[in-house]
């Protein structure tokens, strides 16, 4: 168990602040709060209260609390301190040394590490006051997460939502190094494009980045997991704590995926090549008459996997769409027996790109997530699979 003083800020997304502690006390953390003036006219201290069973702490004047607990202390017992959502004027006072009201004087009076979730209009996240006061804060050591990208209560579009309370939830894991939702589950994950030679120097590939399967390896390996990542040929750093293996076809991802086993949860995102070719033992030279290709089927790994004898409790495919996204991931789930299949629509720019609406089709119904991080679609992911898992 780990102590979060959680201080709430003034701004829209302060409300969120109670799925926040909602999912930290879930992840069995206690957190204590503080309300600022500006975020009291956003959320009640009573609120805070009740999700968080502790005292809610608003003014650097009630002297009883200075009796009792003064706020060097209330800082000195956590082991971080969490400011959700951080406002613009927040981020400027802290990045000042302005120690005027309970927050700021703890901020400033204290060595606990601090995690701050920004949340504001586009134009003042952009304004280069704030992209000032980030870079101070990061260079004083603060960790402020990057805003989601998305719609905001103001109209208008663009970076400075506050990040998912899921995704929030697990940065503040991984800044207090722990997390074991997941703890002694083994997850097979497939990631990137395959690559089918067609001779020594040419191949058949497709557009697929690896970014998201990269990203859900991650996320898995943050909850606890030990992750085997079967990666196809992509350019991306192997992330924190997990095992991986390179593959360059599909065949030898099969073979990968099945030395593997056992898993207790196999997430198969590769975009894995439908077809190989005879391969020419020298390179095709270029004649009167363009060679022709002679396709043979590949193994459907996702699919020999969920019908396999030893087959993963929870089996999870992916699947890109162009169009009736939903109707054909939930006829794909039937037919290749899996028991999710996370669909996206790739008729835009999502291959290659960081963004990702994906939706969750599974027996019960399906659940959409609309313009994600991809980042945030894997810790959303993670967070699911630890859910399924637990019940
Ligand atoms: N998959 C796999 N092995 C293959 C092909 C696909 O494991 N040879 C997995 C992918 O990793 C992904 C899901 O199956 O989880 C996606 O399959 P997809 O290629 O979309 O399905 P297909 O059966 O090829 O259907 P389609 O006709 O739509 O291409």
């Amino acid at each position: 168990m780990k102590r979060i003083l959680l201080i709430v800020g003034g701004g829209i997304a302060a409300y969120k602040s109670a799925e926040l502690i909602r999912l930290l006390r879930k992840r069995g953390h206690a957190v204590r709060c503080v309300l600022t003036e500006g975020g009291s006219h956003f959320v009640t201290p009573m609120t805070l209260a009740a999700l968080s069973e502790d005292k809610v702490y608003t003014t650097l004047w009630d002297l009883t609390d200075e009796a009792e607990m003064g706020h060097i202390q209330l800082s000195r017992q956590a082991d971080l301190i969490v400011v959700c959502p951080v406002t613009a004027d927040l981020m400027a006072r802290m990045a000042a040394g302005v120690a005027d009201d309970l927050a700021t004087t703890l901020l400033l009076a204290t060595d606990t590490p601090v995690l701050a979730a920004p949340a504001m209009n586009v134009r003042m996240w952009t304004h280069a006051a704030t992209v000032r006061n980030v870079a101070q804060l990061r260079g004083d050591g603060i960790t402020v997460l990057e805003p989601d990208e998305g719609a905001m209560a103001c109209g208008e579009y663009g970076p400075g939502r506050l990040p998912e309370p899921v995704a929030i939830a697990e940065a503040i894991d991984r800044a207090l190094g722990v997390s074991d939702r997941l703890a002694g589950r083994h997850v097979l994950v497939t990631a990137g494009p395959t690559h089918e030679p067609i001779d020594p120097v040419r191949y058949l590939a497709n557009r697929s980045s690896g970014k998201q399967g990269f990203a859900i390896a991650g996320a898995l390996a943050a909850l606890g997991a030990r992750v085997t990542l079967v990666a196809g040929p992509v350019m991306l750093p192997t992330p924190a704590g997990v095992d991986r293996v390179d593959v360059e076809t599909a065949r030898e991802m099969a073979g990968a995926v099945e030395a593997a086993l056992p898993a207790d949860v196999a997430v198969m995102v590769a975009a894995v090549a439908d077809w190989h070719v005879a391969v020419a033992v020298q390179k095709v030279k270029k004649g009167a008459m363009p060679p022709v290709l002679t396709l043979a089927e590949n193994p459907d790994i996702l699919a020999t996997l969920a019908s396999a004898a030893n087959r993963p409790p929870l089996v999870i495919g992916f699947a890109a769409e162009t169009e009736r996204v939903i109707e054909h991931a939930a006829a794909k789930r039937l037919r290749k027996k899996a028991d999710w299949i996370v669909a996206n629509d790739v008729s835009g720019d999502v291959m290659g790109g960081d963004a990702n609406t994906v939706h969750i089709v599974r027996e019960g119904g399906v659940e959409s997530w609309e313009r994600l991080p991809k980042a945030t679609v894997a810790t959303r992911l993670a967070d699911a699979i630890a859910d399924a898992l637990e019940t």
